[in-house]
Parts: C-alpha cells; sequence; structure tokens
C-alpha cells in the first residue's frame, strides 16, 4: 500500500558551527494526517521545522515536498510552494489589527474571492478573532494570539501546516483548545507538523509520531501505540 507523501525527509543532517544538531533523521508526513514529532527542549524540533522552512541550511540530506527536492531553497520560495510555518512564540504582527494580521498570511495570493471564504472559515474556526478584527494584535491574550498566528498561516491556504510548540506557555484550558482546532483543521483538510515538547497532547490528536532525542529519532510509531509505550511514558508522559 503506498500513501501520497506530502513531505518526505531523508537522511537530514544539519550543524550550528560545530553543534551536530540534526543527526541523520528520515521523516515522513502523509497527506491528510498529523504527524507529530515529540522532544524536550534542545531535541532539535525547531532546527528540524526551520530547515524544511529554508531558514536554516541543511549539511546534507534531503527535504522532498510533493515529490519536488527544496532542500535549501530560500524560505520565501519554500512558503510560496504551500509550506507555512507557525513560529514558536506566536509571532504576530503586535501593532497590526487582526484583520491586517490576517491579511498578511494572504499576501501571495491573487484569488480575492477564495481568500474571502477562507476568512469566513477562519470566522468559525475562531469566532473570538471575528469579534476583534480591528483590536491592535499586541494587545491579545496568549492564546487569542495564538489563534491569530495559526489563522495567519491558514490564509496563505498551506498544502502542509507546520506548528513549533502551540500548546507553549497557554493556560491548560487553552492548550486543550488549541489541540482541538488543530484537530478541527486537520479534518477539514490541512496536512500538518507539529512540533511539542507537550507529548500526550500531541499524541492524543495526532496520527503518527516520531521521538527526537539530542538530533536523532530514538523511536517512531502510530501515536496510539506510542502512547503505550513504556519508554514514552517514562521519558514523556511523566507515568511510573
Ligand atoms: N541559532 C543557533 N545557534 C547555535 N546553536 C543552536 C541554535 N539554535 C539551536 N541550537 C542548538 O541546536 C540544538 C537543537 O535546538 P532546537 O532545534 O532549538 O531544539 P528544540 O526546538 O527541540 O528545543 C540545541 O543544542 C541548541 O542549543
Ligand atoms: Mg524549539
Amino acid at each position: 500500500m503506498s500513501e501520497e507523501l506530502v513531505l518526505k525527509i531523508e537522511g537530514l543532517h544539519v550543524y550550528y558551527g560545530a553543534i551536530h544538531a540534526i543527526k541523520g533523521i528520515d521523516v515522513k508526513v502523509p497527506k491528510g494526517k498529523i504527524i507529530t514529532l515529540i522532544g524536550a527542549n534542545g531535541a532539535g524540533k525547531t532546527t528540524t521545522l526551520s530547515t524544511i522552512a529554508g531558514l536554516v541550511k541543511a549539511k546534507s540530506g534531503k527535504v522532498i515536498f510533493k515529490g519536488r527536492d527544496i532542500t535549501n531553497r530560500p524560505a520565501h520560495l519554500v512558503n510560496k510552494m504551500g509550506i507555512a510555518l507557525v513560529p514558536e512564540g506566536r509571532r504576530i504582527f503586535p501593532g497590526l489589527t487582526v484583520y491586517e494580521n490576517l491579511m498578511m498570511g494572504a499576501y501571495n495570493r491573487k484569488d480575492r474571492e477564495e481568500v474571502e471564504k477562507d476568512l469566513e472559515w477562519i470566522f468559525e474556526l475562531f469566532p473570538r478573532l471575528k469579534e476583534r478584527l480591528k483590536q491592535l494584535g499586541g494587545t491579545l491574550s496568549g492564546g487569542e494570539q495564538q489563534m491569530l498566528a495559526i489563522s495567519r498561516a491558514l490564509m496563505s491556504r498551506p498544502r502542509l501546516l507546520m506548528m513549533d510548540e502551540p500548546s507553549l506557555g497557554l493556560a491548560p484550558i487553552l492548550v486543550e483548545e488549541v489541540f482541538d482546532v488543530i484537530k478541527k483543521i486537520n479534518q477539514e483538510g490541512t496536512t500538518i507538523l507539529l512540533v511539542e515538547q507537550n507529548a500526550l497532547g500531541a499524541l492524543k490528536i495526532s496520527h503518527y509520531g516520531y521521538v527526537l532525542e539530542t538530533g536523532s529519532i530514538v523511536l517512531e510509531g502510530p501515536s496510539k501505540e506510542l502512547l503505550k509505550n513504556d519508554m514514552v511514558r517514562k521519558a514523556y508522559l511523566g507515568v511510573a
């Protein structure tokens, strides 16, 4: 059985000077799925997403997007091809309104009617944003800023949505809301690569997971199985 892959990473190595941050990882992201990369602080999660996004250079290995080799292409081209990144720490534009922030996500698009439709879709996903369209991004709560950052990425109508620790620093009730909305975005057709330290939340909503430790994948499998795995339970789920 062959499944259509949106993204394939093969034997990827990334260095920061002498620091070997990614040590030959292989990752597959099939179309229509949520794939998660879990790991502790410093494991190499952000580096992996940054390399896919063209923000950090691969030393060797390949990044294949929809069958095309995009290794080390510049970030704006990668984005234009259909890969959107919601960076760690929800970097929205604080001095722009919610509406302007959303439109920044659509700046590459010329299909105005479709953009309007996507706005309506986003208002359904995040009714709170619709009520705050004229409010400055910087005045939103942390949770609302995360919703805005995700929405802005969706406004580019990505073929692959990458999210870097979307639950980080949010109150527990909002953490649940963010995971729920990620699941919903996926159910409505978007392929997602989700990076998280919150292993429980990420494994609960994803189809397949990879465990990253100091730049190497030490374990992978269907998320349901990882949730039952002893090593994962001890090291990442805090279960004795
Ligand atoms: N800009 C950088 N310069 C040098 N080392 C870095 C840089 N960014 C990350 N690193 C190092 O690379 C490793 C992986 O970091 P990172 O990808 O940020 O991990 P994670 O996102 O899993 O916390 C760490 O050892 C980190 O210190
Ligand atoms: Mg990180």
